[in-house]
């Protein structure tokens, strides 16, 4: 990965809910804290995601890619890689998609699609995770930044926050203090790719 400084790195950011990770980026956008990323493109695979007024409020293009629509998983991501490929996205952001990716797709794209998770991975990876994380008893969680491999939630780290563990959370709570910096940590990590400053060496990822 390589950007020339004026140069911007194309990004698309691909939801199926909610979309506030979504939203958090384009605001980085907007006030000018994205580095040199452009979100060029939303994909939703879901129809009916709130995210996608997110990317209609901010003036983004976006496209729903519903799987319904497509007969297995290798048709779903032919298309997927074709639009991206036609539109020269350099970077894919995952925020809340909930669709695994084939590894043939991932293989393609290797350290160019970047997943935001809300546990110190590696633990918790998966869904349920608040639930699970009150369950277990730890007294720190937080959230995780990180390549996208063929193993859900197990590509290279790039960045993390920590969040304590309150005796008096439910995952309600949790996940909403978490939240909180999975909206500051994913436009700083997008920003850092952005501007040349992730330094990959197979799972140890610098942040220059
Ligand atoms: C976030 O908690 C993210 O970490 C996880 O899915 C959730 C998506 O939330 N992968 P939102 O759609 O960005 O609001």
């Amino acid at each position: 990965m390589c950007y020339l400084q004026g140069e911007m790195m194309k990004i698309a950011v691909l939801i199926s809910g909610r979309g506030s990770n979504l939203q958090a980026t384009l605001e980085a956008e907007s006030d000018n804290k994205l580095g040199n990323a452009e979100v060029f493109l939303v994909i939703s695979s879901n129809p009916s995601a709130t995210g996608l007024e997110f990317a209609k409020n901010y003036n983004k293009y976006a496209i729903v890619l519903d799987p319904k629509d497509y007969a297995d998983r290798t048709e779903y991501d032919k298309k997927l890689k074709s639009i991206m490929l036609d539109n020269d996205i350099e970077l894919i952001v995952l925020a809340g998609f909930m669709k695994v990716l084939s590894a043939s797709f991932v293989d393609y794209f290797k350290n160019k699609i970047i997943n935001i998770h809300p546990s110190l991975l590696p633990a918790f990876s998966g869904l349920n995770v608040h639930e699970r994380v009150l369950e277990y008893g730890v007294k720190y969680s937080g959230c995780s930044v990180h390549f996208v491999n063929e193993e859900i939630d197990g590509g290279p780290i790039i960045a993390q926050k920590i969040v304590e563990v309150l005796d008096e959370d439910t995952p309600d709570s949790l996940a909403a203090r978490i939240l909180v910096e999975e909206h500051i940590l994913l436009p700083e990590v997008i920003k850092k790719i952005s501007e040349n400053k992730i330094i990959v060496n197979e799972r140890r990822v610098k942040v220059v």
